[in-house]
């Protein structure tokens, strides 16, 4: 019990030194994973219970479980697509959407590795996605990109109204490489960042992982907001264990009160 006391000051004290850190930031980036849509009811990928358990990742998220069985890819994306038309933002999401509205958009980035838009939804504006979004569509052949939200539900197996190919997800799959202009944009972001927080994500995806070290490298105070440590966490200044819904509006509460 004692113990706990004082972790949990351990902790408020660090959210409190971050957080005049975060002030003080000329230039603010974010990276975000699934972690910070749990509480908002999506599952996380990885570990008990995750998105990949029951899902071999290569039958349903990469080119080739594609070109083998279409079914089988649409079945686990439109179940993904489905499951968005029920959820909201959260605390944590609304708390980094005020970060960039407090302090505009020309001085933060918001890089997430989350599909689901709740960043979007939330009231962000300067969002990169690094690995696309369900909302939109791309034809496997003539490559055209349309927005297709959840609430309008696909076919089992969509085709293109042009060339009748089959549609994709805008999705990165595992073996793609990311957008480039997106991914370029991301990295000078961290690079240009003073403060760089890394919230809700076990770091082991690359190259979304690689923003951690460019940013610390360039002279970022590296700032993680998860559950546990990561692979992020060698890099790491301040590390703000706890549920990001949590933390994040502590984090950024402070800020506001603090001007
Ligand atoms: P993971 O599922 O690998 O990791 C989720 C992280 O969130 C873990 O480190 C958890 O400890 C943490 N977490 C869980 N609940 C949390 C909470 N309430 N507050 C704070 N942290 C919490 O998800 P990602 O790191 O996002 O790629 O995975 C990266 C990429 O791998 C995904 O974009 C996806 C996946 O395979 C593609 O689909 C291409």
């Amino acid at each position: 019990m004692q113990y706990q006391a004082e972790q949990s000051r351990g902790l408020a004290a660090d959210i409190e030194q971050a957080a005049q850190v975060l002030r003080d930031a000329d230039y603010v980036a974010v990276l975000t994973g699934a972690g910070v849509s749990a509480e908002s009811g999506i599952a996380t990928f990885r570990g008990a219970g995750g998105l990949w358990e029951g899902h071999r990742i290569e039958e349903v998220a990469t080119p080739h479980a594609f070109q083998r069985d279409p079914t089988l890819v649409w079945r686990f994306y439109n179940q993904r697509r489905t499951k968005l038309c029920a959820v909201k933002p959260n605390p944590g999401h609304h708390a980094l959407a005020q970060l960039e509205e407090q302090r505009g958009s020309e001085r933060f980035a918001l890089i997430t590795q989350n599909v689901d838009g709740l960043h979007r939804a939330a009231g962000s504006r300067h969002v990169l996605e690094l690995h696309g979004s369900l909302a939109r569509i791309r034809c496997s052949g003539c490559g055209q990109v349309d927005e297709r939200p959840p609430e309008d539900p696909l076919p089992d197996l969509p085709t293109c109204d042009e060339c009748r190919a089959l549609l994709r997800p805008d999705i990165v799959w595992f073996e793609e490489p990311l957008p480039e202009d997106v991914w370029t944009e991301a990295a000078e972001c961290a690079a240009r960042s003073d403060v760089f927080l890394v919230a809700g994500t076990s770091a082991v995806v690359y190259p979304a992982a690689r923003l951690v070290p460019i940013a610390k490298s360039a002279g970022a105070v590296i700032v993680e907001i998860n559950l546990t440590a990561t692979e992020a966490s060698q890099w790491v200044d301040f590390g703000l264990y706890g549920p990001s819904g949590q933390i994040l509006p502590r984090l950024t509460r402070w800020r506001a009160a603090g001007r």
